[in-house]
Order: structure tokens, then C-alpha cells, then sequence
């Protein structure tokens, strides 16, 4: 038995000995601030789980024989911490203080991050002062940028999230190679006052290059093939590949192996962001995950946030063997929060081997998923309160809105937050139901029959994530503190949460069956070709 079973043996037991939450308050009236921690402008609070002194203690020492520290200091140090593509994992670098040296082999990365940043920075100014025009003269009214997987969730993500602060030009998003992505896209938009994003860090992935070929040919179709130049730019790792589809290198900005694509929307990636909220709001962006990623670096285990949620997120996993977890932002400016942390938290811990490649002998990454309340409220609550599996949910308030107006329905907002996290952890008896059946004027016999329907088992777990305002600085340190909370979660996992060789086998198999659908070859694997020729025998 390896050390770190022993660790996970011990979590199990604990678990399993948890007391009910709601009565740790009754027992203890400072539980709130016990279990309670402020940082980088937010407040995160997990007195609503099980956690106790001893429990979470046991989770510290856990981290601590896991090396969390030492883990992060090499990864703040520059160390090839993502093994099996010998690369570093800087996206720290990407925020932190130019005049911080941070080296990758020796060489110190800050001049070139800083000389890029400042590169996408005036770039989208002049786009969105006017200076940039289309080929025709006319100013830019429209940015598509064109990516996937992180080459999109993050700028759609962000740009979505700031959406108050966005000043510039509308900026819509195309990521599925399904042509309707596009189509839908362009509907509404003129040749002559749109640019495009080429966004892609390897340049080569299919959908990109496919909706990249299909937006190219749009403009080229309205307005010239020598018209192409002016309403393309590029964002990439793969600076030859970009000048093979006819972008010049003033309009090619780069980024390097070392940031990961789900962890790139702080580099080059973000030139969409920049284009909509100006380079003043992005850099506030960048000094919020700043903010963060100093907490991350020095405070004590005990009081720093990501750690703290990666143990609560082990608790849940490996302790209570919860499958999932629920992110539920009462913000709907956060309406693709989930989809982006589904990227960054399971495309990096969805593991079955640890870094040395054995296999894992503990449950690694949950499922993530979620929507914004109240919108959740009124689908899939249903399942978190009275399902038969616990998922312990993580919900993400601001004291205030954006909406001065409208103070009255923030504050019934902020209300439905407090009282799910509530409901979830208190639930109510069968005699609680019964009673407030009878209360209602039903009959003895009426309240038996439709107690049990009324029962909510509660004793369910969540954190919620408090920050006064959804402004740029306060986004940044948002998802530095979930890109931090996913590094611990891997260090405690012993796995590589920075290659994504699950994606692979599906892009092989996809080149290989176009032929089949096309009906240029025939033969495939049996279950396939009974799939393929059933859809060819549907086509018109
Ligand atoms: O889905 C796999 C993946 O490599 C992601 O990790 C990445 O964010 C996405 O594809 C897009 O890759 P690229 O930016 O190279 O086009």
C-alpha cells in the first residue's frame, strides 16, 4: 500500500464517522468564521460541509505529505512540472509583475510576455479606436473569433462576464466545426467592418482551420482575395503555420508551449477581450489572478483559498465518494463559467494514471457542471434536493450588481442564493412536512399520503464564493483561484494535470471515418459502418 492509499484509506474513515452540518452551527456559533477564509478581494466559505477541526486538519497534513508546497513552488519556479510533454506551466507569467523574473531553462520569460501583452494591447486599441480598418476604409464593428476548448471558453467566458465594461466591438464566438456555428454567426454581420480571430495555439486543430478556411473564403468572396489580409489576425504558438494561411506577422500574436490551452485566456488568447473591454479592464483582469496567485504562493496552507477548496473538493471526492459538484454562480453574467471550469477541471484531472504512469487507486476528478441561478432553480434542483446522490454544490455571489436601478432584484437574487445552500444543508423532516400540510388545511389522511413527497433528506453539502462586485479584477482572481484549486486537487492525486491525451483517440478516429461518411470508402468497424449507412440512407 502506497503511502498516499493509506492517506485516502484514512479520508474514507473519516468520512464515514462525518457529523450532520447543520447541528455544528447549534454547537458551535462561531463556525461561520472558523471556517471561513478572505483573500484577493473574495471570501470563500465552507462551513456548510461536514468539515471539523479534526477533519480538516487531517486534509492539511494531507497536503503537506502530498508536497502541495513544494509542488507549487516548481511550478512557480519555472520546474518541467507537466512531465509527458517536458514543458513548464507558467500561466502565472502571464500576470505577474514584469519586473518579477520568472525563468523557464534559465532564461527569464517576463521581457517577451511583457512585449507580447503590450503587443495585443495596442493592436486592439487601434482596432477599437478606428485606426485598424477594413479593407474598404470602413472601421471594425465586428470581432469573430474563431477557436475551441481553450482557444474559446475562456474568451467567451470573460467577455460575457464583463459584459458592463464592454466598450468595443461586438464580439461573437465560433468554435464547433458544425457549419451552422459559423453560418448563424455571419448572418448578421458585414464583410466590410468584420475581423476575424484566427485563435489557435497549435494551428492545426480541425474545426479551427475548417471555420478559419470556410470565414476566409466569406471575405474573399465579398470583397477580394487581396481584401483577406485586412480582416484577419492570428493568435498561436504556431507562427509558420500562421503565415501558410496568409496572415503577416504584425498581425500574429503569439504565445508559448509553457501556457496550456485552458489556462491561455491571460495571454494572446485574450486579444477578444481586449477588443471588447479596452486594455485598461484586461490588465485589471490580469492584477485580480496577480492578486491571487500571490495568496496561492505564500499564505499558509490553512488560510489559502485554493487550497482550502481543493481539500473541501478531496473531502467530497475521496472521503464521501461524491461523484460530482455543482457550479452554481448567482450571476448570470456567469452563464459560461460552468463550461469553461468543465475544460479547465476535467480536461486537467480527468486521470487514470499518476505522473509516472501508474494506475491511479483512488478516484480522481469529479464531474462538473452547472448553470446560473435562479435559471437552475426551476430545471435540475429538483435532482440536488431530493436525488439520490449527494452532489455538493459551489455557488458564486456578488454583494452587489451592475444594475443600480434594479438594487431590489439583485437583493432577491442574493436571497435565493442564501436560501438554496440553506435548504440543501437543513432539509426538512417528514414531521416538518406533515405539519406544514395540516397548517395548510389538508386532512390527517392527505398530509400521510403527501408527506414523504415533501421530505428533503438535507445534511447536503456547498461553499459559497462572496466578492462585492463582478469587475474585471475581481473575474481575474475568480479564476486564478479555480485554476490554483485544480493544482492542488493534482498534486493530492499524484497525476499530470496539464496534457489532455483523452482527447486523441476520438480526433484519430474522426480523421479516419470522414471517408466513411462521405462514401468514399466503405469498410469500418461494425458498429460504426451500421451508423454510417443508416445516416447516408437518411440523407436527402
Ligand atoms: O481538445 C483538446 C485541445 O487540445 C484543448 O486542450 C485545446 O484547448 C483545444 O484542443 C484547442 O487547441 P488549439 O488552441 O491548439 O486549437
Amino acid at each position: 500500500m502506497t503511502d498516499r492509499q493509506a492517506l485516502f484509506a484514512a479520508l474514507k474513515q473519516a468520512a464515514a464517522a462525518k457529523p450532520a452540518i447543520a447541528p455544528l452551527f447549534e454547537q458551535d456559533s462561531g463556525r461561520f468564521a472558523s471556517f471561513s477564509r478572505r483573500a484577493a478581494g473574495l471570501t470563500l466559505d465552507f462551513s456548510k460541509t461536514a468539515l471539523t477541526t479534526r477533519s480538516l486538519g487531517q486534509l492539511l497534513a494531507l497536503a503537506r505529505a502530498c508536497d502541495v508546497e513544494g509542488r507549487r513552488d516548481a511550478m512557480f519556479g519555472g520546474e518541467t512540472i507537466n512531465n509527458t510533454e517536458s514543458r513548464s506551466v507558467l500561466h502565472v507569467a502571464l500576470r505577474n509583475a514584469p519586473d518579477r523574473p520568472i525563468a523557464v531553462d534559465g532564461r527569464d520569460v517576463m521581457p517577451e510576455v511583457t512585449k507580447e501583452l503590450g503587443r495585443v494591447c495596442a493592436f486592439a486599441e487601434s482596432v477599437r479606436s478606428g485606426a485598424v480598418k477594413g479593407s474598404g476604409g470602413a472601421g471594425i464593428t465586428d470581432v469573430v473569433n474563431i477557436g475551441i476548448g481553450g482557444s474559446d471558453l475562456g474568451p467567451v467566458m470573460a467577455t460575457l462576464a464583463l459584459a458592463p465594461y464592454h466598450d468595443g466591438p461586438r464580439t461573437h464566438f465560433v468554435s464547433n466545426v458544425d457549419p451552422a456555428h459559423l453560418a448563424d454567426t455571419l448572418k448578421s454581420l458585414d464583410p466590410a467592418t468584420t475581423l476575424f480571430i484566427v485563435a489557435s495555439k497549435t494551428f492545426t486543430t480541425a474545426e479551427t482551420m475548417a471555420n478559419a478556411q470556410a470565414a476566409r473564403a466569406w471575405v474573399a468572396k465579398a470583397l477580394g482575395e487581396a481584401a483577406v489580409k485586412d480582416h484577419f489576425c492570428a493568435v498561436s504558438t504556431a507562427l509558420k503555420h500562421v503565415e501558410a494561411f496568409g496572415i503577416g506577422a504584425d498581425r500574429m500574436f503569439g504565445f508559448w508551449d509553457w501556457v496550456g490551452g485552458r489556462y491561455s485566456l491571460w495571454s494572446s488568447i485574450g486579444l477578444s477581450i481586449v477588443m471588447a473591454v479596452g486594455e485598461a479592464n484586461f490588465r485589471a483582469f490580469l492584477g485580480g489572478a496577480r492578486a491571487m496567485d500571490e495568496h496561492f504562493r505564500t499564505a499558509p496552507l490553512a488560510d489559502n483559498l485554493p487550497v482550502l477548496m481543493g481539500l473541501v473538493g478531496v473531502w467530497h471526492r475521496n472521503g464521501c465518494g461524491y461523484p460530482a459538484r455543482a457550479v452554481l454562480p448567482y450571476e448570470q453574467r456567469l452563464v459560461r463559467l460552468p463550461a469553461y471550469l468543465q475544460q479547465l477541471e476535467m480536461e486537467s484531472n480527468g486521470k487514470s494514471v499518476t505522473r509516472d504512469g501508474a494506475p491511479v487507486r483512488w478516484p480522481t476528478g469529479p464531474l462538473v457542471w452547472g448553470e446560473p441561478g435562479t435559471n437552475g432553480q426551476h430545471a435540475f434542483y429538483q435532482l440536488l434536493h431530493q436525488g439520490t446522490d449527494v452532489i455538493p454544490a459551489e455557488f458564486l455571489v456578488g454583494a452587489e450588481g451592475h444594475e443600480p436601478d434594479h438594487a431590489d432584484m439583485h437583493a432577491m437574487l442574493v436571497a435565493n442564493c442564501l436560501a438554496q445552500s440553506e435548504a440543501l444543508m437543513r432539509g426538512r423532516t417528514r414531521d416538518q412536512a406533515r405539519d406544514q400540510l395540516l397548517a395548510m388545511g389538508r386532512s390527517e389522511a392527505d398530509a400521510d399520503r403527501v408527506a414523504p413527497h415533501r421530505v428533503f433528506p438535507g445534511d447536503r453539502p456547498s461553499v459559497t464564493i462572496l466578492y462585492r462586485k463582478l469587475d474585471p479584477a475581481t473575474l481575474g482572481a475568480i479564476i486564478a483561484l479555480y485554476e490554483h484549486r485544480v493544482f492542488v486537487e493534482a498534486a493530492i492525486y499524484d497525476i499530470n494535470a496539464y496534457d489532455q491525451w483523452g482527447v486523441e483517440l476520438g480526433k484519430e478516429l474522426a480523421t479516419a471515418f470522414l471517408p466513411l461518411v462521405t462514401g468514399e470508402k466503405a469498410d469500418a468497424p461494425a458498429s460504426t459502418k451500421g451508423l454510417a449507412e443508416a445516416l447516408r440512407a437518411l440523407q436527402g
